[in-house]
């Protein structure tokens, strides 16, 4: 299975998809390319140590959102892949890219969703707003993109404690060490070993 990810910042993400490759907990999956909105993102300086073509698309860089939305489309496309990750990557998927690969783009989403999820929630702001509003349990999601924002189908979940004292900062570092770097690269695993999917486009 060929797979391109979608990058918009660290790429810690990045690094544990690409570090289970290596180890064999993900089989069958080739990263063909990692394409960030950023051209600062240290998500791209992962890729070329890992010998991953690394790309930008970044949108000032053109006109207008439509002509950004079909550049970064195209550029994917010319991966063929077999399946696109969100790893981090802070841009909506425009809607001709979701029907294009129905089925085949799942994102990561450091919250358990359908909680602190949708427009306005991403990176640190989620982990702010658990702490606001003072839950005791928060985690992470891995779901197929539909059309809306993180409404598409759940593949994996994983729950974390949140701690007395705990800052954004701190929270976000424990959801991914616990959660994200687990799940991500454990449902790249059963999709590309066929334990899960839903219609193909
Ligand atoms: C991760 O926590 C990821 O879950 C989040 O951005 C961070 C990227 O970190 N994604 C979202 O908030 C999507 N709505 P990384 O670049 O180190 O992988």
């Amino acid at each position: 299975m060929n797979a391109v990810v979608l990058v918009s910042g660290g790429g810690t993400n990045l690094q544990a998809i690409i570090d289970r490759i290596a180890d064999g907990t993900i089989h069958n999956t080739k990263i063909t390319a990692v394409i960030s909105n950023n051209a600062g993102a240290g998500a791209l300086m992962r890729a070329e140590k890992a010998g991953i073509p690394a790309e930008v698309v970044s949108p000032s860089d053109f006109e207008d959102r439509e002509k950004f939305n079909m550049a970064l489309l195209e550029k994917v496309e010319s991966y063929a892949p077999d399946l696109v990750v969100l790893a981090g990557f802070l841009v909506n998927i425009p809607p001709a890219m979701v029907k294009r690969f129905a089925g085949r783009i799942i994102n990561i989403h450091p919250s358990l969703i359908p909680s602190f999820c949708g427009k306005g929630f991403y990176g640190l702001r989620v982990h702010e707003a658990a702490l606001k509003r003072g839950v005791k349990v928060t985690g992470a999601t891995v779901h197929f993109v539909d059309e809306g924002t993180d409404t598409g189908p759940i593949i994996l979940q994983k729950a974390v404690e949140v701690k007395d004292g705990d800052t954004p900062e701190v929270l976000q570092r424990r959801v991914m060490e616990e959660a994200e770097w687990k799940i991500l690269p454990g449902a790249i695993d059963m999709i590309a070993t066929g334990r899960i999917s839903i219609g193909k486009a």
